[in-house]
């Protein structure tokens, strides 16, 4: 249900406590998320963002109890995707004529999903709408993470509407950054950089001094997920600035599979090499079919190498450690180092697959391929230990 804000501007979206996988299955929501849609009510009603879809007869029932929809002056949509644009075929059934205000290519792809012809009205950055005693000024963010991607800051209460950018796919009925358990808090905020915005963290990082530049007061930072940042609201934007720059912790994750567990004990061995020649840095193992592959992601953002291991199979590679290869490529990682390794019967290519694949995503090789016959023995294992220790010196 609704809540106010300020004085002037309410929350009226939908928290999701039940929502477990995002974008179809490619992202795990583990504590649900939250679609927010925000109401401001200034001499012209202002409603931004809905909800997705499956919420949106709730959410239009819900909105009229605190607006009558025909007081809606302007609806702002300030990012086309469904969660955010889910419920406007049923809201604006009710108010046909209201214009949306978004971005030229948001008006695109919202006539693209929805096949209606709206009154869509465009903006780009530093257009600016009067609503009565306050103005709300927009800011295009292209490929933040889609082309349409936009925020707009309110005047007067100082609330910067974000849309995904600082967002969380974390339920809370407490809403705000302050309340809520930062480790919590700070996990899915981090989940969410490394797992949607890597990719494009070169425009993050451009945006975000573009924002600074403007020299706006921001008490607070209004997401379209998760809470909102009212206490030092700056610290989201220093975090995405670190995180936008080649981010990296004193860690080295070794991601795997295996048959029977000749290649994990190939990363067991390496663990115990990298320990032995570095106490301090956090080496973490993950096996990939066994690990959800968004929380991979995740360490892997964190890391400042990984190690990708599999046996061969029918000439190739474990299926499970093919497809963590491909969101690898995808991310775009910046600064981070790996190498491969894998256990063999006969032909053995798995170890040169997964350097290729790694090489051909742009990730720099740090040590070649390391392969062992069958089940490693006494030598394999030993292999395996010195292999750790060249590379955690090399990462020293
Ligand atoms: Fe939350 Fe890109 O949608």
């Amino acid at each position: 249900m609704a809540f106010k804000i300020t004085d002037q501007v309410s929350w009226v979206g939908k928290i999701d406590w039940e929502l477990r996988s995002f974008h179809g299955d490619e992202y795990s929501t583990h504590r649900g998320s939250s679609y927010n849609s925000y109401l401001i009510e200034d001499e012209k009603t202002v409603l931004i963002d809905t909800v997705w879809g499956p919420f949106a007869h709730e959410y239009v029932k819900n909105l009229k109890k605190t607006i009558d929809l025909n007081k809606i002056d302007y609806v702002i949509a300030l990012h086309s995707e469904s969660d955010h644009s889910g419920a406007l075929p049923i809201l604006m059934n009710e108010i046909p004529s209201v214009p949306i205000y978004c971005t030229a290519a948001g008006a695109k792809i919202i006539k693209g999903h929805y096949h209606q012809d709206w009154n869509f009205v465009e903006y780009k950055t530093g257009d600016t709408l009067d609503i009565g005693s306050k103005q709300l000024v927009f800011v295009e963010a292209k490929m933040l993470h889609w082309p349409d991607s936009s925020f707009v800051y309110l005047t007067g209460d100082n609330i910067l509407f974000s849309n995904d950018a600082f967002g969380q796919h974390y339920a809370s009925e407490l809403m705000y950054n302050d309340l809520v358990d930062q480790g919590e808090l700070y996990q899915e905020a981090l989940k969410y950089y490394a797992n949607i915005l890597t990719p494009f963290s070169p425009l993050v990082t451009r945006k975000i001094d573009e924002v600074l530049k403007l020299n706006l007061p921001v008490d607070i930072i209004a997401p379209s997920h998760g809470i909102l940042w009212r206490d030092d609201p700056a610290q989201i934007i220093k975090k995405y600035l670190q995180w936008a720059d080649q981010y990296q912790e004193n860690q080295i994750t070794i991601i795997y599979d295996t048959m029977w567990n000749g290649t994990k004990r190939m990363a067991e061995a390496i663990a115990e090499g990298i320990k032995a020649a570095d106490p301090i840095v956090d080496v973490k193992l993950y096996n990939l079919a066994h690990t959800d592959k968004n929380d991979v992601i995740t360490e892997l953002f964190k890391s400042k190498a990984f190690l990708v291991g599999s046996p061969t199979i029918n000439r190739g590679i474990l299926s499970a450690v093919a497809a963590a290869l491909e969101l690898i490529a995808g991310m775009g990682f910046k600064g981070k180092k790996a190498a491969s390794f894998g256990s063999y019967g006969w032909s053995g290519e798995s170890s040169a697959i997964i350097q290729e694949r790694l090489q051909a995503g742009k990730i720099e090789i740090i040590e070649p391929g390391l392969k062992v016959l069958w089940n490693p023995d006494a030598d394999g294992l030993k292999s395996c230990r010195e292999f750790g220790q060249i590379i955690a010196d090399k990462l020293k």
